[in-house]
């Protein structure tokens, strides 16, 4: 039954497609669903009463720990509102690992602390034995002169040459803000956010689902990383969007065997366990405490996979319009992408 959703995008409402699919048998369920926002979507109201909406909620929530396997991780991506809401409901058959925060600055709401992240909530399907790997990041470092922008004191030489462990406080990985720079959907999340959650959780050739799929970022992520995927998604031309995207992308996310997160030609986060495979295949600071003032860097460009290199010279592109508008010079013709 659940091969026919295999590599697919299913046009559909989720809660009628998960019946469809067997107990126990993804290993990663991931939902970004509407957050009840009044957001602006094709084919759907974002505007439900309070408890229609968590009504409705607890039931493709339930779904989707019925059908992640005993290994498998849940994980629900929302405002905090309503994750506390979740978590008292999913607390009754499900386990607590983490509250991400994703630092990422929200509208301004309300009159008294400015939100400042969204949750990602963490749950696995039983209290042991669930797939979980340690992951690292790259150094935080001051953008102009690359030093650490951490004071590490005199200990600088004991710190790992690729970068910390990832805590569960997301502060390097940004939102897409602006609207030229995503496709015609309301709040589509980055692919290296759900490459995060993807190599915390799986393996190579592991089920991902996601039941609000809009522009297909979540499959994205699997297919690159070599990871199978199921997506659901109620609008035709999300649908449609995601799977051109789709299309388009190959399981190309490695260096040699192991499986990475590119971002802009940089390796933005790897498994902890993998970094003895992967250390030759970078440049590491010498003597150790060099790294300070010098990062760890991939020694062959051609490493990086081709998709990822169009996306810095998009970025870059994007970056010189902006300027040529900051710079309040006539603009005759943006460029496009494909006028590279
Ligand atoms: C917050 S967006 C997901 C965005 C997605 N993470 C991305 O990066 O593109 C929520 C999506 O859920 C879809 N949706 C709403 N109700 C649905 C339902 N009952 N079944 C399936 N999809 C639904 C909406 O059309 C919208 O695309």
């Amino acid at each position: 039954m659940i091969d026919k959703y295999i590599n697919k995008i299913t046009q559909g409402d989720c809660l009628a497609q998960l019946k469809n699919i067997p107990d126990n048998s993804v290993d990663m369920t991931f939902a970004d669903p509407p957050f009840n926002l009044k957001k602006k979507y094709t084919s759907y109201t974002d505007n439900l009463e309070f408890q229609e909406y968590l009504k409705w909620c607890e039931q493709w929530i339930y779904e989707m720990v019925r059908i992640t396997k005993p290994t498998g991780s849940i994980f629900l991506h929302n405002i905090p509102k309503w994750l506390s809401f979740y978590a008292t409901y999913l607390n009754q058959f499900a386990h607590f690992k983490h509250w991400i925060s994703w630092d990422a600055p929200t509208a301004p709401m309300g009159k008294s602390l400015q939100p400042a992240h969204y949750g990602i909530l963490f749950y696995t399907k039983e209290p042991k034995g669930a797939k979980i790997n340690e992951l690292r990041y790259p150094h935080k470092r001051d953008r102009k002169q690359g030093y650490l922008l951490k004071d590490y004191g005199g200990k600088k030489d004991l710190l790992h040459p690729f970068g910390p462990l990832v805590s569960d406080v997301w502060t390097d990985i940004h939102r897409i803000k602006h609207n030229r720079k995503r496709d015609p959907h309301p709040c589509q999340l980055p692919i290296h956010l759900l490459d995060r959650l993807i190599l915390l959780t799986t393996d190579e050739n592991d089920i991902v689902l996601d039941p609000f799929s809009g522009t297909g970022t979540t499959a994205i992520a699997a297919k690159r990383l070599g990871r199978k995927y199921i997506g659901f998604e109620l609008d035709t031309e999300y649908v449609e969007i995601a799977q051109k995207k789709l299309y388009q992308t190959t399981p190309n996310s490695k260096i040699g065997d192991i499986w990475v997160s590119f971002y802009l030609s940089q390796v933005v986060t790897i498994r902890h366990k993998d970094w003895e495979h992967l250390k030759p295949y970078f440049t590491v600071p010498t003597p150790a405490k060099a790294i300070d003032f010098k990062k760890a860097v991939l020694k062959d460009k051609r490493w990086i996979p081709k998709t990822d290199l169009q996306e810095v010279a998009k970025k870059e592109l994007e970056d010189l319009n902006q300027q040529t508008i900051n710079n309040g010079n006539r603009v005759f013709k943006q460029l496009n992408f494909k006028d590279l």
